[in-house]
């Protein structure tokens, strides 16, 4: 999945407008964009938007993200929100392989209860979002079949590090937050699963916003989360492989397939071994699945 949108749990005209957006995905919140009075009401408003929009012909992934697991109310989103089945659940404040499968036990109950299958409801971290969170990128690697993405955030960071900013003048990252994206890029990729860049909130500025997609599928990410409607057509853009790179990367499958005893080979004047292959192989297998 290329774009995540994000949309409040509570706000039922934002609700509707996400399913238009054209991403693939959408994070139905819970979490921080709800005031804690109106918690109770986004549960229910989620899981009514997510009965409805499932029996679209057409329709994103629906991904709820949940409170952490640390407030005491992830059981209460969890029981709401089952009965509407959500394809997944976005995991914030998450520390490590062990909160994944705190919250694949806790799914694998709610799976039972509303006679879903098991194990088909996948998770993805929000991985940085603590100073301790760092440390436990790691252990995210064999945790649980559910897994399915790591990203990261650097607003929640900041705050636990008691930061003055998270951006320098020129809208980049500091460098701590550049630390804690690239780690989440490597502990992604070690477990096997999609990693993902974080949020770009100034939606206004459309500009640096290319830049930090742009920047992300350079270095390996194959998705980005909005916050806006207008940030998915620039995401869905940006991430998707351009038809020359996928031919490019058939090529170099079929000239290793072609010579089956070569370690490495030239294609149009260029060098190709092993790391080459891995990365044609890589491209072609997102074609056809979430991209
Ligand atoms: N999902 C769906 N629709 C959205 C949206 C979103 N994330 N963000 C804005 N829209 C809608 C608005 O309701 C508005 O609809 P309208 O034209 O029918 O009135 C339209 O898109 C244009 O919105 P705009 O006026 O440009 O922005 P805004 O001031 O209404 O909203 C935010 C700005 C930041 C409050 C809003 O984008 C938002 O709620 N984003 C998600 C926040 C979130 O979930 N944060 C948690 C993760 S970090
Ligand atoms: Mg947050």
């Amino acid at each position: 999945m290329r774009s995540q949108l994000f949309v409040p749990g509570d706000s039922e005209k934002k609700l509707a407008k996400g399913l238009d957006a054209g991403a693939d995905c959408l994070f139905i919140d819970l979490e921080d964009s709800v005031a804690a009075a109106n918690k109770e009401a986004a549960r229910k408003m989620a899981r009514e938007f997510l009965t409805s929009a499932r029996k679209l012909d057409k329709r994103p992934l629906l991904y709820v993200r949940v409170n952490a697991l640390d407030t005491g109310l992830t059981d209460a989103d969890l029981d709401a929100i089952a009965p509407g089945r959500p394809d997944g659940i976005l995991l914030p404040k998450s520390q490590g392989g062990a909160d994944v499968q705190h919250l694949a036990a806790k799914l694998a109950v709610r799976e039972a209860e509303n006679e879903i299958p098991d194990g088909a409801t996948q998770i993805c971290c929000v991985a940085t979002e603590t100073a301790s969170a760092i440390f436990g990128l790691s252990s995210y690697r064999g945790s649980s079949r559910r897994l399915a993405a790591l990203t990261w955030g650097a607003e929640d960071l900041s705050a636990d590090l008691g930061a003055e900013t998270n951006r320098l003048p020129d809208g980049m990252h500091a460098p701590v937050y550049v630390l804690a994206r690239n780690m989440t890029l490597l502990a992604a990729v070690s477990a096997g699963v999609q990693p993902i860049d974080t949020v770009y909130p100034n939606f206004r500025d459309e500009a640096g916003f290319r830049r930090e997609c742009i920047e992300a599928r350079r270095d390996g990410f194959t998705g980005k989360m909005a916050i806006h409607p207008a940030q998915v057509p620039i995401i869905n853009e940006i991430f998707t492989p351009p038809a020359t790179e996928i031919e490019r990367a058939r090529k170099i499958v079929q000239a290793f397939a072609d010579n089956p005893m070569a370690g490495v080979i030239g294609l149009d004047g260029e060098m190709l071994d092993k790391p080459h292959l891995e990365r044609a192989k890589k491209l072609l297998a997102r074609l056809g699945t979430a991209l």
